[in-house]
């Protein structure tokens, strides 16, 4: 048995959510995970305290120069148990993150045991709807006070969980319109494209909420050189189906290489689909599209699980996908990852990783 981490109590404990009306990531559980790194100690004193508000220098260098890295995964309710999908997945990339701001990697077995420790405390918080799950933030940033661009030697980690509906709200199945950003740039090869540094989310706000003006609920961003060949949308990769064949952007250092989007081709092929992860240039999306050989686009991403694409526009052309009805390539991954997510279905690669009971 592992040691157990050490639990400050929180009394009296929150009320817990109606869980009909439950949105994405409004409502937090009772506790959360927190760890702290000095350059003397390096990373120490990890427990877990109750949720709330923290204390931060206003010269934190996380807030003036912009050294924080989070992730994203989720915890299902299956027949009285609670599991995680693919957590060390997670862990590991978070590394890589950690590694491109210059911050301090974490040790990635002792923190996947502290994740475990602290859902099993919030087990109760586990919503069991349809399409309902705890969504795990693990988040990192520089602590440190004082003004200058190095790296700080202070950080916090926090391990914050929120039980969740849908991200984009109403059904995950509901096809999204997308607009393809041909102004602004997400990121360059060479730059933090692949990481899950917060800055990426920030600089992709504005071409967001333009596009939610002209009514779109995404932006499709396009490689950061030739504005060219598509990278993937705001919070999710990007996957099309072309004559049959399952098709997405290649990883080439710009692109977030997506936990889900890594499952869905191992899915893919495993149902017998032939995957190609290649350049695709924008204008041959349309050209396909016009030659009826684009038969369905989906997006990825942990929070927006599988996500049918309706509608797609891109300098003033629009097309609409499969008569902007959710595919059936689409629903059939759509069912595969649910199921073995939520434990209907049977999880032949061992990604499902159940939370212990701890003796407390
Ligand atoms: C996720 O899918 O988990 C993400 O982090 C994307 C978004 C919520 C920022």
């Amino acid at each position: 048995m592992s040691e157990l981490i050490h639990l400050e109590e929180r009394k009296p404990l929150q009320a817990k959510p109606d869980q009909s009306s439950l949105t994405f990531g409004e409502v937090f559980t009772d506790y959360m995970l927190s760890f702290e790194y000095s350059k003397e100690k390096g990373w120490h004193d990890l427990k877990i305290i109750p949720y709330g508000p923290i204390e931060l220098s206003p010269a934190a260098q996380s807030i003036h120069y912009g050294q924080s890295v989070f992730e994203g995964l989720k915890a299902y309710k299956h027949e009285g148990e609670v599991v995680l999908f693919r957590p060390e997945e997670n862990f590991k990339r978070i590394n890589q993150s950690l590694e491109r701001l210059k911050m301090p990697k974490v040790d990635e077995a002792l923190l996947l045991e502290g994740l475990k420790q602290l859902v099993d405390v919030d087990r109760d918080w586990v919503p069991d709807g349809e399409g309902q799950s705890l969504y795990i933030r693990p988040v990192v940033f520089a602590t440190q006070g004082v003004l200058g661009v190095h790296a700080s030697h202070e950080y916090r980690l926090l391990i914050i969980l929120s039980p969740s509906g849908s991200y984009y709200g109403g059904d995950s199945l509901s096809p999204t319109k997308i607009y393809v950003e041909d102004e602004y740039v997400r990121a360059v090869r060479g730059g933090v494209g692949f990481a899950k540094v917060a800055g990426n989310y920030a600089a992709s706000l504005l071409a967001q909420a333009n596009a939610n003006e002209l009514g779109f609920d995404q932006v499709l961003w396009l490689d950061g050189v030739e504005q060219k060949y598509v990278e993937e949308v705001g919070s999710m990769n990007i996957f099309f189906v072309i004559n049959g064949k399952i098709v997405t952007p290649e990883l080439n250092g710009s692109i977030l290489p997506g936990i889900t989007r890594k499952t869905v081709i191992e899915l893919s092929k495993m149902l017998g689909y032939d995957v190609e992860e290649r350049r695709i240039g924008v204008e041959e999306v349309f050209e396909l599209y016009e030659r009826g050989e684009l038969e369905e686009i989906f997006g990825t991403g942990t929070a927006a699980v599988i996500s049918p694409v309706g509608e797609l526009q891109f300098k003033g052309e629009k097309i609409v996908i499969n008569h902007n009805k959710t595919g059936t390539v689409t629903q059939q991954l759509y069912d595969h990852y649910t199921g073995i997510q939520s434990g209907k279905l049977e999880d032949p690669h061992g990604w499902r990783v159940v939370v212990p009971h701890y003796e407390r």
